[in-house]
């Protein structure tokens, strides 16, 4: 029986329109500032190495896994598990995803808010003459301001409820076709600026020459961490996409192209940076700062900068918001199926909810900063507890889920959907979900909380 038909449930409808929404969700904020600082600091090319080996050892087969589960149920992360294992507990790893989503969403909107304020800053050419410390006390002094902040996070978290309230065909699917070939001209007329400042090298050198002794615990932990919040696993996002593509589509090279394109956007946003931070002898800041900070001052000494700066953080938001809008659908979709409410109110209850949350986050870097846990403000403790807890476990989860539970019958049928099965690369994949995936991610977690010393 065909679920989808008979629900009239809303689903994409071309191949580009698939691979655009999903290829929106990975590129994003974590592409942009995330990936190009971590692999400077943990040694370039050697982190890079790392990091390709977990993408595709246990990014590719767990993103293939989240497609298959969310196209065979056709249904939200928790109702996908309730009906492909009924009666079991797989389903609460459905709901871990749904409540991982609303935590992400609630920091993420508040950085997108101050993208938003960048792009103005930008375009009034506000960072023209600021010395370093002024440019950095102006991001200090607005990102701890208890009002503005709010109100472009506020005006972000209406622009991603603006997009999903329509739907997946004329939301999400339309203005992913729209605004990826946007990102991906954007990330290239960048790269280009950057690479020909005179003395460009040493910034690429920061980025990929290969430095092994840099590459620490930490630093592994790190690359698994990056590539589970950067392909968007581990939370039912893809598991949500998945269950909007219809069974002509090819779901290993839907993956593999959605994992090509997000590896490459993360490596064209080092190349657009850091040649030229290197380039105006500027020591490279970590996090936000690196974007907030290091950049404006990077933008106004560099010729043409008053044209690249603007386009830069419009490249931030475009990135942001069609990640925001899969993250988003998680819960609406959650919304309409579980508790059966219209996509409307679903979506408006979403938006409510996560932006209220996500206000708390934004307080928490100024009149709040005082309320930590374990040396957390709120703002970083949502980040830490989704990003290096709640998606690696759910990634465990979902490939042990594909491995053990559907097993090898279920996954042919899934994967022979729209291609013809290829028995190497089905046995291939297999033994990744069943055995490499979860065993990587559970000692890489294990070890980054202390359990082992390597
Ligand atoms: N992949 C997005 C990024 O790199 O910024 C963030 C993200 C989106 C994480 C969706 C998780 C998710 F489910």
């Amino acid at each position: 029986m065909d679920l989808n038909t008979k629900s009239g449930r809303d689903s994409f409808s071309s191949k580009f329109g698939v691979i655009a929404a999903a290829a929106g969700s990975a590129v994003g904020l974590g592409n942009i500032w995330k990936f190009p600082y971590i692999t400077g600091v943990y040694g370039g090319a050697a982190f890079l190495f790392v990091y390709l080996g977990f993408i595709i050892l246990i990014g590719l087969p767990i993103m293939l896994s989240e497609f298959m589960i969310g196209r065979k149920s056709k249904r939200n992360p928790f109702g996908a598990f309730k009906n492909l294992a009924p009666g079991s507990s797989w389903k609460f790893v459905g709901l871990l995803g749904v409540l991982a989503a609303a935590m992400i969403l609630a920091f993420y909107g508040v950085v997108a808010g101050w993208s938003i304020d960048y792009v103005i800053r930008a375009l009034t050419n506000s960072f023209a003459a600021k010395s370093p410390g002024e440019l950095e006390s102006s991001f200090t002094e607005f990102i701890q301001s208890p009002i503005t902040p709010v109100i472009y996070q506020l005006l972000f978290m209406l622009m991603t409820m603006g997009i999903v309230i329509v739907g997946i065909k004329k939301g999400i699917e339309k203005y992913s076709k729209i605004l990826m070939p946007l990102l991906v001209v954007i990330i290239i007329v960048l790269d280009i600026r950057s690479l020909t400042l005179k003395g460009a090298y040493e910034g690429l050198s920061f980025l990929f020459y290969p430095d092994f002794s840099k590459l620490t615990a930490d630093g592994i932990l790190s690359a698994l961490g990056h590539a589970f919040f950067s392909l968007s696993l581990g939370m039912g996002t893809l598991i949500t996409y998945g269950s909007y593509i219809g069974a002509k589509n090819n779901l290993t090279k839907i993956a593999l192209q959605v994992t090509v394109a997000d590896t490459l956007i993360a490596i064209l946003a080092g190349v657009a940076i850091f040649p030229a931070v290197f380039a105006f002898g500027i020591e490279p800041s970590s996090g936000p700062g690196l974007v907030f900070i290091t950049l404006p001052n990077v933008f106004q000494q560099m010729p043409g900068g008053f044209f690249f700066a603007p386009l830069f953080f419009i490249l931030l938001t475009v990135a942001a918001l069609t990640s925001s809008i899969s993250i988003l659908e998680v819960v609406v979709a959650y919304f309409t199926e579980e508790l059966n409410l219209k996509r409307k109110s679903a979506t408006v209850l979403a938006t409510v909810l996560i932006s209220i949350v996500g206000v708390v986050c934004s307080l928490s870097m100024g009149i709040l900063k005082d309320y930590t846990l374990f040396n957390f403000n709120f703002f970083d403790l949502l980040d830490w507890i989704s990003a290096n807890m709640l998606l690696p476990l759910g990634g465990l989860f979902i490939s042990l889920f594909v491995g053990w539970y559907l097993g090898r019958e279920k996954v042919v049928e899934e994967l022979s959907q729209g291609s013809s099965i290829v028995e190497w690369l089905v046995r291939i994949f297999i033994f990744l979900v069943k055995f490499i995936a979860p065993g990587a991610i559970a000692i890489v977690f294990l070890n980054g909380l202390g359990f082992f010393s390597f």
